[in-house]
């Protein structure tokens, strides 16, 4: 394990993903930890997180006694580096010099970090003071402008340090450094594979599941798909699926599931078809929060009684349900604060509203996973293509994506448009380049056009397609004029009742992602 100490910047899951792509395991762990708690993890290394850009800023975390003397490699960048330079005798100055974004380095000396790299190289700055001096025992290898010590390392004490990010794709060796540190500096050995992961994961659930049953709900995305196949290659038929289709999925979505997921897995599911059910809760609103609430609220009960009859059927067959799969992701775990917290949680705090007398544990199988790793994950299960590289699609569907009232023939319109996009989308091989690209339908606007001879009144399709890192920001993409033009056509060809396609030409912020 390598341990990543946040210091309270975004920095540090980025640098954590940046570790696990050399296949090295990592730990986010938050700087408050004793050094105590630490070491019982037996970290092969340690990294210090960026954070505020100064030691001297308001803000500025303290470091845990001790942190810099445990004898592990350890290795603190952007504000770890400056840490490490002021804990230890050097010097952090107000040089009156910040530096951010883009900056040329320059390497005096190789050393550890920087071996065979180029004597200047592009890094990622974001600082305001600086380091001016290193410690004593420190070689200084590498500087910039506005920082002096811009890289240092002490191979007798495994202390190394970078004023840079190398965890950031403008840092053009970053990933190189942080090899050399792992491999070279720390003698961490890259064996965090997705086949280790998978082995380890079922083992888990096996031990912890024993010969109890276990249900799972099925989304369509890839979270649950992936957490559920894992489940089922651990422990086979003691785990049955849970499907609530609500008729809000893009056109061959439910089939997906329904077919492609169980010929992929075999796994035993239990499909409730309640299109009509949420329709009529549906009907007559067009509120945006009133609709999530209620398709919310109808998901809860219809997987409720779904749940009911499962447990039912399995109290009368012998072993009763004990456990609820969730495919919680790390993320989810390191923003929640919990690190390495017990999964033994009644299920009602996560699936929001679960009754009390129906209490699972929970099985969370990617825990330790990012997005990233879980698709990999689901690929190594044999999950196929569609499902394991399925885009963002919203819990709630279909319905957040009519503006107005949701009725079966808007759905209707608003599947055909998104199909074609999609289908179009893919023929270009884009789907890997965007994040996402909802289409949402203005069922409440209408405009004149003319086909054929004839006018028609008719509604706008948005196509709104957007690049994004995490969907926390997000920018619109330039996808290419043919690609847009040929979903256009086909759309106002294909599409009765829609005479209009326009392009959302938004970044997050201020629009969101989705329209409501
Ligand atoms: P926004 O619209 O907030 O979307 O910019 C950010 C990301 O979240 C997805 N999204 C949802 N996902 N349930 C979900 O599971 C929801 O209610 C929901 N609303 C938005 C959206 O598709 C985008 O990826």
């Amino acid at each position: 394990t390598v341990l990543v100490v946040d210091f309270g910047a975004q920095y540090a899951q980025l640098i954590a993903r940046r570790v696990r792509e050399c296949h090295v395991y990592s730990e986010i762990v938050p700087h408050t930890m004793p050094v105590g708690e630490m070491l019982a993890k037996r970290p092969k290394a340690i990294i210090l997180s960026g954070g505020p850009a100064s030691v001297y800023a308001e803000n500025a975390p303290p470091v845990s006694e001790g942190l810099l003397l445990t004898g592990v490699p350890t290795f603190g960048i952007c504000y770890g580096h400056q840490v490490m330079v002021r804990e230890l005798g050097g010097t952090v100055a107000q040089t009156g010099m910040s530096e951010f974004g883009r900056t040329m380095l320059s390497v005096a000396e190789e050393g550890t970090l920087l071996a065979g790299l180029p004597a200047e190289q592009t890094v990622w700055m974001s600082h305001g003071d600086a380091a001016t001096a290193a410690p004593e025992g420190f070689t200084v290898t590498a500087s910039t402008l506005g920082a002096p010590v811009a890289a240092m390392e002490d191979p007798a004490r495994g202390l190394y340090g970078v004023q840079f990010h190398p965890e950031v794709l403008h840092t053009e060796h970053g990933q190189a450094v942080l090899r050399h540190f792992l491999y070279e500096a720390a003698g961490c050995r890259p064996n965090w594979t997705m086949l280790n992961i998978v082995e380890e994961q079922v083992a888990q659930v096996r031990e912890r599941v024993g010969s109890a049953r276990v249900i799972c709900a099925l989304s369509g995305g890839v979270d649950s798909a992936v957490a559920a196949a894992l489940v089922q290659r651990a422990v086979g038929e003691q785990l049955t699926c849970v499907f609530v289709d609500h008729g809000l999925l893009r056109k061959g979505e439910a089939e997906q599931v329904q077919k492609d997921f169980v010929a992929a897995t075999g796994v035993d599911l239990k499909v409730v078809d309640a299109e009509r059910r949420f329709l009529d809760a549906l009907a007559g609103v067009s509120d945006p929060e009133e609709k999530r609430k209620i398709i919310g609220r109808e998901f809860i009960r219809v997987f409720e009684q779904a749940a009911r009859e499962v447990v039912e059927a399995a109290d009368a067959g012998g072993e009763p349900v004990e456990f609820l799969v969730q495919g919680t992701l790390y993320p989810d775990v390191v923003e929640s604060g919990g690190g390495s917290g017990t999964a033994n949680i009644k299920s009602h705090h996560n699936v929001g509203g679960l009754p009390d007398d129906l209490e699972f544990q929970l099985v969370e199988p990617l825990r330790a996973l990012f997005k990233d790793e879980v698709r990999r994950v689901g690929e190594e299960l044999g999950l196929p293509p569609e499902i394991v590289w399925r885009q963002p699609f919203p819990g709630p569907g279909l319905g957040i994506r009519i503006i107005g009232e949701v009725t079966a023939e808007r759905l209707e319109i608003l599947r055909e448009a998104d199909a074609i996009a999609r289908a179009e989308l893919t023929r270009a091989g884009l789907d890997r380049d965007i994040w996402q690209c909802p289409v949402v339908l203005l069922a409440d606007v209408r405009s004149v056009g003319v086909q054929g001879d004839g006018r028609t009144y008719g509604h706008p399709i948005v196509l709104r397609p957007v690049s994004s890192e995490d969907a926390m920001t997000a920018d619109w993409s330039r996808l290419p004029y043919d690609v847009l033009a040929t979903i256009s056509n086909r759309i106002t060809n294909e599409v009765r009742a829609v005479n209009r396609v326009v392009l959302d030409v938004t970044s997050k912020p201020p629009g969101t992602i989705e329209w409501e």
